[in-house]
């Protein structure tokens, strides 16, 4: 093991013409140029101000999912390094690290493409993955003696990860380390987006859903799911599961998809778009009913909790802004640190937005029920956040207002939230939170957005 070999780096060669970026690949380097990805990390600095801002928010997020990919390597190669049993020496371990080169590279080979005309990533790193993949193909030859000196060439090899890491951490934003406890105060802001990616069907399926199980099962807590209204924007019958938010990112669903019927639409499968995946179970509203499905994605078996009498649905009371409505949006349903909700609307509270939390038994049933005075179609979104129902409305085409907020626990109602939300396309037809890291899911006209929630 040559630790050099396997160092992973990132450079990129930036020449800041008037107005646009240009960046070279620099395939011949023969060594770690620290004073130029100094130069480097600046020119990006300056260069980014003349990015477009979504080529910006894509570059970042193509960024942040190789961070995200690094450090999990680096957390594996310390799991193969602690596996000193000298028998069965890391063989596992080595399956999952070269699972993730594969990743990485794929990642690598997403952002060279993307940022071919702005900012572009060395071919170094490339050729320096290879060289590492290699190495790792040795390591599993290696018998008990060299064991030893492997390790050695692992601790290097992790100093050199964590490096590269170091000066990933220097051009992306940092994500948060998740909260444990639900902070139960004012929702204060929503940074710009955060993540941005057209996933792995760029631009095909204008309405679906997206995000992150708050309450995974045990060894899928970096999963992300999508389910895509495959049929005329109003129909599902899959969920799509990515396993890591840079699968996501470059369109790579390993787990695949778990389809509910073979059949779309049809009994119990997926009615718009406003869906949740919690605790390894899909909610949303089932096809032609006014009932919340609940699909077990482990015994994928349905079970159904039909809403009080008089609840509108097939496109009765929708989002809507001005201009139009979001067909078949009559059921919202949300997670927040609590569990799951449902947001609706029925006849006798005269369209005005409805909550219901659902308690999770077998099968679900609703908890309580809270009655609001807004007008559901006034409204082009809902989410839930420490117990607080949020609403959102249609401002312009970039920008969308948090307005309004009714707090489950106080019974205290706002309609002058005024937070504003960046958009990167105009429509959002699906919006929801996620406790595990405070981030507000967005899926926006086929795109995925992903902003921070900032509490006080
Ligand atoms: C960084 O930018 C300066 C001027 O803005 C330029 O002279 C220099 O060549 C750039 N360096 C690199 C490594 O791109
Ligand atoms: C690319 O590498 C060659 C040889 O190492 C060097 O002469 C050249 O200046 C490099 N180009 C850039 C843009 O860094
Ligand atoms: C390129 O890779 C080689 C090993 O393949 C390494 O020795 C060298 O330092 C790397 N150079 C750069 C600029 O990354
Ligand atoms: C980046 O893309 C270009 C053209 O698509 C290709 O020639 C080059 O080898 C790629 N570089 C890396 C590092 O994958
Ligand atoms: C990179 O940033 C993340 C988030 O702030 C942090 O957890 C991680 O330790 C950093 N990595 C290094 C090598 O500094
Ligand atoms: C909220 O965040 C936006 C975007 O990050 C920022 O422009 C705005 O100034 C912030 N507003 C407040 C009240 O902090
Ligand atoms: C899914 O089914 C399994 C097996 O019956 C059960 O253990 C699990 O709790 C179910 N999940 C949900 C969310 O109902």
């Amino acid at each position: 093991m040559h630790s050099k070999n396997v160092v992973l780096l990132l450079l990129c060669s930036i020449i800041a013409l008037s107005k646009t970026c240009a960046c070279e690949l620099n395939i011949s380097e023969k060594a770690f140029p620290h004073e130029k990805l100094r130069i480097v990390e600046t020119n990006v600095s300056d260069c980014n101000s003349n990015i477009t801002p979504q080529k910006t928010v894509e570059l970042e997020s193509l960024l942040l999912g190789l961070e995200h990919r690094l450090s999990q390597l680096n957390k594996d190669v310390l799991i193969l390094e602690k596996e000193d049993d000298r028998e069965l020496y890391g063989v596992l371990s080595l399956y999952v690290i070269k699972n993730e080169m594969t990743e990485i590279k794929q990642l690598i080979d997403r952002l060279n493409s993307t940022t071919q005309q702005h900012q572009i990533l060395t071919a170094n790193a490339t050729k320096q993955l290879e060289s590492l993949k290699t190495e790792m193909q040795e390591l599993e030859k290696f018998d008990t003696m060299q064991v030893i000196k492997g390790q050695q060439a692992i601790a290097a090899l992790k100093v050199d990860l964590r490096k590269c890491s170091e000066k990933l951490n220097t051009t992306v934003a940092p994500t948060e380390p998740p909260q444990g406890t639900c902070p139960r105060s004012r929702l204060l802001n929503v940074t710009e987006p955060k993540v941005y990616t057209k996933g792995e069907y760029p631009g095909s399926y204008a309405y679906g859903a997206w995000g992150r199980d708050p309450r995974p099962e045990k060894g899928k807590e970096s999963w992300y799911w999508l389910v895509m209204l495959t049929l005329s924007n109003v129909y599902a019958n899959y969920v799509r599961l990515y396993s890591s938010l840079s699968s996501l990112i470059i369109g790579v669903s390993v787990p695949g998809n778990v389809q509910i019927h073979s059949s779309n639409p049809t009994t119990n499968t997926i009615q718009g778009p406003n869906n949740v995946l919690y605790g390894g179970a899909l909610y949303y509203n089932c096809y032609n009913q006014d009932y919340v499905c609940r699909f077990n994605l482990t015994t994928k078996s349905v079970t159904t909790l039909q809403l009080p009498k008089g609840t509108r649905y097939n496109s009765k009371s929708n989002f809507c802004h001005l201009e139009e409505c979001y067909p078949y949006t009559d059921l919202d349903l949300a997670t927040d640190e609590s569990g799951v909700w449902v947001v609706y609307t029925t006849t006798q509270d005269f369209g005005n937005l409805v909550l219901s939390k659902l308690e999770e038994g077998e099968p679900p049933t609703l908890r309580r029920t809270w009655r609001t005075s807004v007008y559901k179609r006034a409204v082009t979104n809902t989410f839930m956040a420490c117990g607080v129902l949020y609403a959102t409305r249609y401002i312009n085409r970039e920008v969308e207002e948090i307005f309004y907020s009714f707090n489950t626990v106080t019974g205290q109602e706002r309609f002058n939230i005024g937070i504003f939300m960046n958009k990167m396309s105009t429509n959002i037809q699906s919006l929801n939170y996620s406790p595990v890291d405070q981030m507000l899911h967005a899926y926006c006209d086929s795109n995925m957005v992903s902003y921070k929630v900032l509490f006080g």
